[in-house]
């Protein structure tokens, strides 16, 4: 097997921008990189945070990930922490394993996390990420990246941060382009991606709303970055990869059909499905990704509307099959939130996640 390590240093020194999965707890798993993997996929795949304090182990689930994962493309774990000498010690036992990287995350605006400092409550503190660094990039022999927002309240911190972050020579930085505060709804500060591609000697990754291969293109122009990282636009089309591919070679972009988005949802439902759930819970789960993909599905938010009360397997897909089993291609953005406001149909919570494909539980997960 090739060295991971290789194949992400092959991957940054290519000519091409780098497509990174974003992490997404409960999300982006194993089950659901192997199902991307089949539709084209990313070049490299960022595990879910391994939780790090004093007396934390490694989450096998996550792990799994690492030592069966699934793509033939270089993995990076990713920690959550404040705790030095565990993260130390956690870098350490990640590195038994074949991951391209070590990645830390500043960015994750749970309360739960960030009160603990830990996430995006480490962007209150750069003494203390500093600190951070230096230990970890002494520990870390692999690849050592980190995954940041731009600020906790203020964005006046991003130039604070960003000598921190070239101090410690990074190999690779991952820009969110919000604060925590902004949480996932607020626009994408570009231009602040851009000055870390300025300021840094290492490549920096563009992260924030890039839903297709017009937006992917936008932003690559906008900020100068090395590469893109996407989770809900990949979640709501896992062909985006592949389109960004194509519009880059100047080639058509392909669009599925209504009945290809059908199946993805179908095998979605088959690559998730464990035999010790059962089906109502098994319907619930799958509420979480179509959150996402139905804002791509239709303009009025019928379709989340009736999707979120259904109860059994058979609901489920009869709802999906009245909006998907045609022929017609599906773009898959999300709808503008005017058009979809136009709807008396939907409460003003259906309406929100049909504009920005969240779901009411990303404001304590991530
Ligand atoms: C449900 C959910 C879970 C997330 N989990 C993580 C995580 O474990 N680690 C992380 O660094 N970011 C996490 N994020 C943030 C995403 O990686 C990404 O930065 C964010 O969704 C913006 O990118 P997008 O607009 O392409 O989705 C999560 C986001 C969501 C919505």
């Amino acid at each position: 097997m090739t060295n991971p390590c290789v194949q992400f240093d092959a991957l940054l020194r290519g000519p091409e921008p780098l497509l990174v999965l974003a992490p997404m707890q409960d999300v982006t798993d194993l089950p659901f990189w192997r199902l991307l993997s089949r539709y084209g996929g990313a070049d490299v795949y960022v595990t879910e945070y391994f939780r790090v304090h004093a007396t934390s182990n490694l989450e096998q689930y996550i792990l799994r990930s690492i030592t069966e994962n699934p793509t033939g493309r270089p993995v990076v774990a990713q920690m959550i922490g404040n705790d030095i000498p565990a993260l130390v010690r956690t870098a350490r036992e990640l590195q038994q394993h074949p991951i391209a990287a070590v990645d830390l995350n500043l960015g994750c605006p749970a309360p739960i996390v960030y009160r603990k400092c830990a996430g995006g409550g480490l962007l209150r503190e750069p003494r203390k990420i500093d600190a951070i660094l230096g230990a970890l990039r002494e520990a870390v022999d692999a690849k050592f990246t980190v995954k940041t927002r731009i600020g906790f309240d203020d964005p006046a911190v991003f130039d604070e941060l960003l000598p921190i972050f070239a101090k410690h020579s990074l190999d690779l930085l991952t820009v969110h382009g919000r604060t925590v505060a902004e949480m996932y709804r607020a626009e994408v500060h570009y231009d602040f991606i851009a000055r870390a591609v300025a300021a840094m000697p290492c490549p920096v990754i563009a992260n924030g709303n890039v839903h297709s291969p017009a937006s992917a293109a936008a932003v690559l122009a906008q900020t100068g970055a090395r590469g893109l990282m996407i989770g809900r636009g990949a979640i709501r089309n896992p062909w985006l990869f592949d389109q960004i591919r194509q519009h880059r070679r100047g080639e058509p972009v392909r669009l599925p059909t209504g009945r290809e988005v059908l199946a993805y949802i179908e095998a979605l439902y088959d690559a998730v499905c464990t035999p010790d759930v059962g089906e109502p819970a098994q319907v619930q789960m799958m509420k979480k990704y179509l959150n996402y993909i139905g804002a791509g599905i239709e303009s009025t938010g019928r379709f989340l509307h009736d999707i979120r009360r259904v109860t059994t397997r058979a609901d489920f897909f009869r709802v999906c099959a009245e909006h998907l089993d045609h022929d017609r291609p599906m773009p898959l953005e999300p709808f503008r939130p005017a058009v979809v406001a136009e709807s008396p149909a939907c409460s003003p919570k259906v309406l929100r996640l049909a504009q920005h494909g969240e779901t009411a539980s990303e404001a304590v997960d991530a």
